[in-house]
C-alpha cells in the first residue's frame, strides 16, 4: 500500500529559505524523522570556535581535522517544546549554534573535504531506514542521490533576510539588519562555489520558490508530491514482483 511505503525525502536550497520550517512539517504530518543537517556543520563550527581553531576567519583545519574521530553530535527530542534539540559532546548547544558568530564561521568549516565526509556518512546512517525528512545544501546530489522527493527551495534575498532577522530578534539575539544580509549573501556565494560538494539543484529536483505564498500552500503542494512519489515507488516495487 503507498500509504506504508516509505520514502527519503531532501530538501536543499539558499540560507533563510524555511527548508528547516517546510522539513519539520512535513516530518510531522507523516510521521518521519528530521534531521537538519546545517545544525551538524553549526555543531562543528561551535566545537573549533571554543577549541580555538578558528582566527580572524581563518580555520586552522589541520587540527580540526585531527578531532574529528573524537566529536560526537546528535539530536535529542524536547517533548516540551516539540522540537529535536543539537547536541555536542553531551551538551545541548541548540541555542548557541543559532548565534551569529556560528553562521559568520560555518561556511570556512563546511568547506572542508573532511568534515564533509564525516558528516555525510553520519546523515547516510540516520537515513539509511528512510522515513527521513533532510535539510541541507547536499541532500539530494551526494547524501540521497536516489531520494524520492528532492525540492529545491529559493526566495527572495529581502524576504529571507526579514525572516532571518525576525527569528534572530525574537531568540533575542543581537543582530543588525545589515549584518543579517552580509551574512546571507556571503554564505549562499560560500555555498555555491566551494569546491566541495557546492550547493546545486539536483537534476531531479523539483524547484520551490515560496517568496509570495503561505507555509500552508508549500506543505499541501510538498505533500501532494509525496502522495505522488509513494504511487511512484509503490507501483514499481509491485511491476518488480
Ligand atoms: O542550514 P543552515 O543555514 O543552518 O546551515 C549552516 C551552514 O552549513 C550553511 O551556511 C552551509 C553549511 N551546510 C552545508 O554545507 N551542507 C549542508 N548539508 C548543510 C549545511
Amino acid at each position: 500500500m503507498a500509504a506504508d511505503t516509505k520514502i527519503t525525502i531532501a530538501i536543499d536550497g539558499y540560507s533563510s529559505c524555511g527548508k528547516s520550517t517546510l522539513a519539520k512539517a512535513i516530518a510531522k504530518q507523516l510521521h518521519y524523522a528530521y534531521i537538519d543537517t546545517g545544525a551538524m556543520y553549526r555543531a562543528v563550527t561551535l566545537y573549533a570556535m571554543k577549541n580555538g581553531y578558528i582566527k580572524d576567519g581563518a580555520v586552522n583545519s589541520t587540527l580540526l581535522i585531527d578531532d574529528l574521530g573524537k566529536i560526537y553530535i546528535r539530536f535529542r527530542y524536547n517533548v516540551e517544546t516539540g522540537t529535536s534539540e543539537t547536541f555536542l559532546d553531551g551538551e545541548n548547544v541548540e541555542q548557541e549554534i543559532r548565534k551569529i558568530d556560528v553562521s559568520e564561521n560555518v561556511s570556512r568549516v563546511s568547506e572542508i573535504k573532511e568534515v564533509r565526509k564525516k558528516l555525510v556518512t553520519l546523515q547516510q546512517l540516520m537515513g539509511r531506514e528512510k522515513g527521513i525528512v533532510m535539510d541541507g545544501r547536499d541532500i539530494g546530489t551526494v547524501v540521497f542521490p536516489d531520494a524520492e522527493l528532492k525540492i529545491f527551495m529559493t526566495a527572495d534575498v529581502d524576504i529571507r533576510m526579514q525572516r532571518r532577522y525576525d527569528e534572530l530578534m525574537a531568540k533575542g539575539h543581537k543582530v543588525s539588519m545589515a549584518q543579517v544580509k552580509e551574512n546571507l549573501i556571503h554564505r549562499d556565494f560560500v555555498d555555491t562555489h566551494r569546491k566541495e560538494d557546492p550547493l546545486i539543484k539536483a537534476n531531479d529536483a523539483v524547484v520551490l520558490d515560496n517568496s509570495g505564498i503561505t507555509r500552508e500552500e508549500q506543505l499541501e503542494f510538498v505533500l501532494s508530491l509525496v502522495i505522488e512519489r509513494k504511487n511512484k515507488k509503490c507501483s514499481s516495487e509491485t511491476s518488480l514482483k
